[in-house]
């Protein structure tokens, strides 16, 4: 039971925290330990979604804490974004200044593809940078990784890092870089499965579908297998193009 009576007398703290892929051995102890006596959990998730993928990972956690179920809906203009992201600052910095401390919880690390990097941007307007604190979490593409086992990076290697919303720029990016993490894939997977045949890189996909999530996950180093789109919005992407020729000595 969470039994923290905030004291009013002091601003409280904001919090946002990655509870990592999905996984409840995944969160870390920092993270855990920021829920379990938080007073107030805000868990976003998109209207298209039914339940919070971060809050589910964290229920065991959720003991007295209040919980807002904040419902988005998926926007392209930033404009519109950040009109939905000022109204909860706004309820935010209210209750920090009724002693309050809040947590934001978010799938994979909360500066990755995250809601909070819109309620950071908007806090760090209003707040002293004492009141803000980011808790890192395991990023979706690090658990992806580990379930092949492969080097994302060794050496001089350069890893990016993108969405594969936009296949010019995925065609673009395989040559400035010896990885390519590929998010929001799950639309994608067809058209990637023809761009890499066509630049001869069929074989060095790895794909990955709610990982870390029992009963749904699904791997495979063959994007036809997934190109259906069955498995939906939570597919990851890494493509291991080349290496850096190593170097013998430090330049
Ligand atoms: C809004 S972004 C969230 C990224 C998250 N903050 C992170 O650090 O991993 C959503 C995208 O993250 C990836 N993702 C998140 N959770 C995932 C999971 N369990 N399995 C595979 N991909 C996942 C997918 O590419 C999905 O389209």
């Amino acid at each position: 039971m969470n039994m923290s009576t905030y004291d009013k007398s002091q601003p409280g703290n904001f919090y946002a925290v990655g509870v990592g892929p999905g996984a409840a051995d995944l969160v870390t102890l920092r993270a855990a330990n920021l829920i379990r006596s938080a007073d107030v959990i805000i868990a976003p998730r998109s209207r298209m979604t039914e339940e919070s993928l971060a809050l589910k990972t964290v229920e065991d956690l959720i003991d007295g804490q209040e919980v807002i179920d904040h419902v988005y809906a998926m926007q392209r203009d930033i404009d519109q974004t950040m009109e939905l992201w000022r109204e909860v600052t706004e309820d935010v910095c209210r209750r920090l200044q009724q002693g309050q401390s809040v947590v934001q919880i978010t799938i994979g690390d909360p500066l990755i593809y995250s809601t909070s990097c819109y309620l950071l941007s908007l806090l760090q307007e209003r707040l002293p940078s004492e009141q803000i604190h980011v808790v890192p979490g395991i990023s979706a593409f690090q658990s992806v990784a580990s379930r092949f086992g492969e080097a994302l990076t060794i050496q001089e290697d350069r890893l990016l890092i993108m969405p594969a919303t936009n296949l010019a720029q995925v065609e673009e990016a395989l040559e400035h870089c010896e990885t390519l993490v590929l998010y929001k894939a799950g639309k994608q997977v067809a058209a990637l499965a023809d761009l890499l045949d066509r630049k001869g890189l069929t074989d060095r996909a790895r794909l990955v579908c709610y990982v870390e999530q029992p009963g749904k996950e699904f791997a495979t180093t063959d994007l036809r297998q997934a190109a259906d789109g069955r498995h939906g919005y939570m597919a990851t992407v890494i493509i291991h193009i080349d290496r850096q020729e190593w170097k013998t000595s430090n330049p």
